[in-house]
């Protein structure tokens, strides 16, 4: 499956994703993407169904080309018994932030309820990462003619989601900013680098393969399509674009981050992604055992991450990032497009 093919599959322009960021990405800079003749994409996982549907409305106003929309899809895990501890090592994050003590935190929106609105929206293409939706939900997306990409870390996780029908695969490999899309193997048992990921997935299955994880220039979208991919999806190198909504602070730490600047971590949502480290990272790193499991620990830490975003502190955010952040150039996201086209030789 080569490149022409994902084009007229998906039908843009040019194989370049730009990548759902929850909490970064935003309905302008995904616009911005298709309308320049990429992949633009909004980034769901967090929203409400009402909120999702003012995005997709937003997005609406703003192009007519295709994009996506990208969920989590997963189940929640039982509400923790005790929370004390989590609690604990909280309070002295929300005293400094002066926002109050922390509270048990809640669940938030299901993915089976952001599913039904995005089923009424009737949007082009759906992707999802952490897991595989049951049959249902596929089938039912795929009967209102929505496209279908979902996430794999590991060549296992890409013949599970073959097997359940999608029409592309994200190769989401080690280097990649935020979130570990695995979900069939313990996650230390998935950190397999894109350039190894790639070609052994295009080798397996007989889906147009997307490569993630540390793609920041033409060079890197050569590369990735020398390997057998039909499309890349880029995430870090789109942070840093005046659309993204991120604070300042952060777009700091990825221009000035060097390649070992990043570790994982569950610190901050109760899922191992990706980060800058920051004192709130190494914090929680020496207390593991205190981390509740996603999306409990990402929703206790929300008001410390929200606050200190405010704050434009950038020691007890979140700061998501590729190991290859440094790369990242600070363009409009039209024009980064366009330059990674020009790069790419197209
Ligand atoms: C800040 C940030 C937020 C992200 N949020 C999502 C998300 O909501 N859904 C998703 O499928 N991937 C998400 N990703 C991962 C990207 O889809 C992609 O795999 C990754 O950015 C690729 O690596 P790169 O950052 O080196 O380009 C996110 C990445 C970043 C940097």
């Amino acid at each position: 499956m080569n490149s022409n093919h994902f084009s007229s599959l998906f039908n843009v322009r040019y194989p370049i994703i730009q990548a759902p960021m929850a909490g970064a990405s935003t309905p302008e800079m995904a616009a911005a993407v298709a309308n320049a003749g990429g992949l633009g994409s909004l980034a769901a996982a967090y929203s409400t169904p009402a909120q999702i549907a003012e995005m997709v409305a937003r997005m609406r106003q703003l192009t007519d080309r295709p994009f996506n929309v990208n969920l989590f899809a997963i189940e929640f895990p039982p509400a923790p018994d005790d929370v004390s501890a989590a609690l604990a090592l909280m309070a002295p994050f929300y005293q400094e932030l002066g926002i109050g003590k922390p509270e048990r935190p809640s669940a938030g929106p299901t993915f089976e309820e952001q599913t039904r609105v995005l089923l009424e929206l009737d949007i082009p293409i759906f992707s999802f990462t952490f897991g595989v939706p049951s049959p249902t939900i596929l089938q039912a997306f795929k009967a209102k003619g929505t496209k279908i990409i979902g996430t794999a870390t590991t060549v296992a996780e890409g013949k599970i989601l073959e097997a359940a029908g999608v029409n592309a695969i994200v190769a989401q490999g080690s280097e990649a900013g935020a979130h570990r899309g695995t979900f069939n193997h313990p996650f230390e048992q998935a950190m397999v680098s894109t350039m190894a990921l790639v070609p052994q997935l295009v080798r397996s299955v007989s889906l147009p393969i997307i490569a993630s994880g540390g793609i920041m220039d033409g060079k890197g979208i050569r590369a990735a399509l020398e390997l057998g991919a039909a499309a890349v999806q880029l995430g870090t190198a789109f942070l840093v674009c005046p659309e993204s909504s991120i604070p300042e602070c952060y777009k700091k730490a990825v221009l000035n981050a060097t390649d070992d600047s990043t570790q994982i971590t569950r610190a901050f949502s109760g899922r191992p992604a990706r980060g800058i480290r920051n004192r709130f990272m190494l914090e929680g790193e020496a207390h593991p055992e205190v981390i509740l499991a996603f999306p409990w620990q990402n929703n206790l830490t929300r008001p410390m991450r929200n606050a200190a975003a405010k704050a434009n502190n950038p020691e007890m955010l979140s700061l998501w990032a590729g190991q290859a952040a440094s790369l990242a150039r600070p363009l409009k996201a039209a024009d980064l497009l366009r330059t990674l086209v020009n790069e790419a030789g197209w």
